[in-house]
């Protein structure tokens, strides 16, 4: 297991445990500021118990709920009170939604605080939380943002091995992305396992595969727009359905697959769906309105003058970022059910 740099400041530490002491060294930090997702409280008592500076604890509120304007400004209301200071840290506990707004909170207090994030599902340990994007919702999911990277990600694999399957499969669609976009063996490894495949190796490879992206390209200027493989389809189905991160991300990877099939000759439509299926992960939604799905894609961030950007498999391994007209889309939507 393994340390993985963005830069000189931000590191991915997977393994299994958490590493003593939890935060990096710092001469200056007087207290922690520690967020603690609902349902995550085991994981976030023994982070406490392994911080060798005074805590302060508060719960946040669950999932998306958490990346509220009004939720937020309950967190920085309470860091006032408790006076979090610009050499302290702020730790978030939780999941996808937790680190994203602990993240953006921790990038807002006092112009920017030290963030650690201690993922505790498998799709914030091999995406959310990693790379720096941070986000809270308002008029859209993720239009209000910051890049902050986190000064230390702890990957657990303990933890991820206890999770439920639910979450473990909802994970498993950001896990698969990693893979389409470059970890082939990371497809093989679902296609031959399911949701129980071993997470040891697949996780390594996922992380791999994020920071080494995001490590190239921070800001999103290129080369880190294609680990948005399957979400310009799928941000706007979660939107509009109400079905979790990972569903979502699974049914815009096939729609995606469809587009890609007729713009760049992408062959392996029937393989993009036998391995999401084999990890019991939908590949259709239905009953939802195809108007209202091109206006909330039309909405997205991933828009430019030019048209959608969407980033497209010319093979596994080979995803490329292409524009597409609402000519383009619709057919991909029509493949899932939309
Ligand atoms: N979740 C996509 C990214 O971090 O760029």
């Amino acid at each position: 297991m393994g340390t993985h740099l963005i830069g000189d400041t931000s590191e991915v530490v997977v393994g299994r445990g958490r590493p003593r002491p939890l935060l990096p060294p710092s001469a200056t930090r007087a207290r922690v500021a520690l967020l603690v997702q609902p349902g995550a409280e085991p994981v976030g008592d023994a982070v406490a118990d392994g911080l060798d500076v005074p805590v302060e604890r508060l719960a946040l509120r669950e999932g998306e709920e958490a990346k509220t304007l009004e939720a937020v400004g309950e967190v920085y209301a309470w860091l006032a009170r408790i006076g979090l200071g610009r050499d302290d840290t702020v730790v978030v506990v939780g999941g996808g939604a937790a680190t994203d707004a602990g993240g953006f909170i921790a990038s807002t207090w006092g112009r920017g605080v030290e963030a650690v994030h201690v993922p505790t599902t498998l799709l914030g340990a091999v995406d959310a939380a990693i790379g720096g994007k941070t986000a809270i919702n308002i008029g859209g999911k993720n239009l209000v943002g910051t890049f902050w990277l986190p000064r230390r990600v702890v990957v657990d694999l303990d933890v991820l091995e206890a999770l439920p399957e639910r979450l473990r499969r909802e994970g498993a669609a950001e896990v698969i992305k990693a893979g389409f976009i470059a970890a082939p063996g990371v497809v093989d490894a679902y296609r031959r396992h399911g949701v129980d495949v071993p997470l040891e190796s697949v996780v390594e490879a996922a992380v791999a595969v994020k920071t080494r992206i995001a490590a190239s390209d921070l800001r999103e200027r290129g080369e880190r727009a294609l680990l948005n493989l399957g979400h310009t389809v799928g941000h706007a189905v979660e939107f509009a359905s109400g079905l979790s991160h990972g569903e979502s991300v699974a049914i815009g990877m096939v729609a995606e697959a469809h587009i890609a099939a007729a713009k760049l000759g992408f062959e392996g439509v029937e393989m993009v769906v036998s391995t999401l299926e084999r990890t019991g992960l939908p590949t259709r939604v239905d009953g939802l309105d195809r108007d209202r799905v091109m206006e909330l894609m039309w909405r997205d961030k991933k828009r430019d003058r030019d048209g959608l950007r969407m980033v497209l498999l010319r093979e596994v391994g080979r995803p490329e970022v292409v524009h597409v007209e609402a000519d383009d889309v619709w057919p991909g939507l029509e493949a899932v059910g939309v």
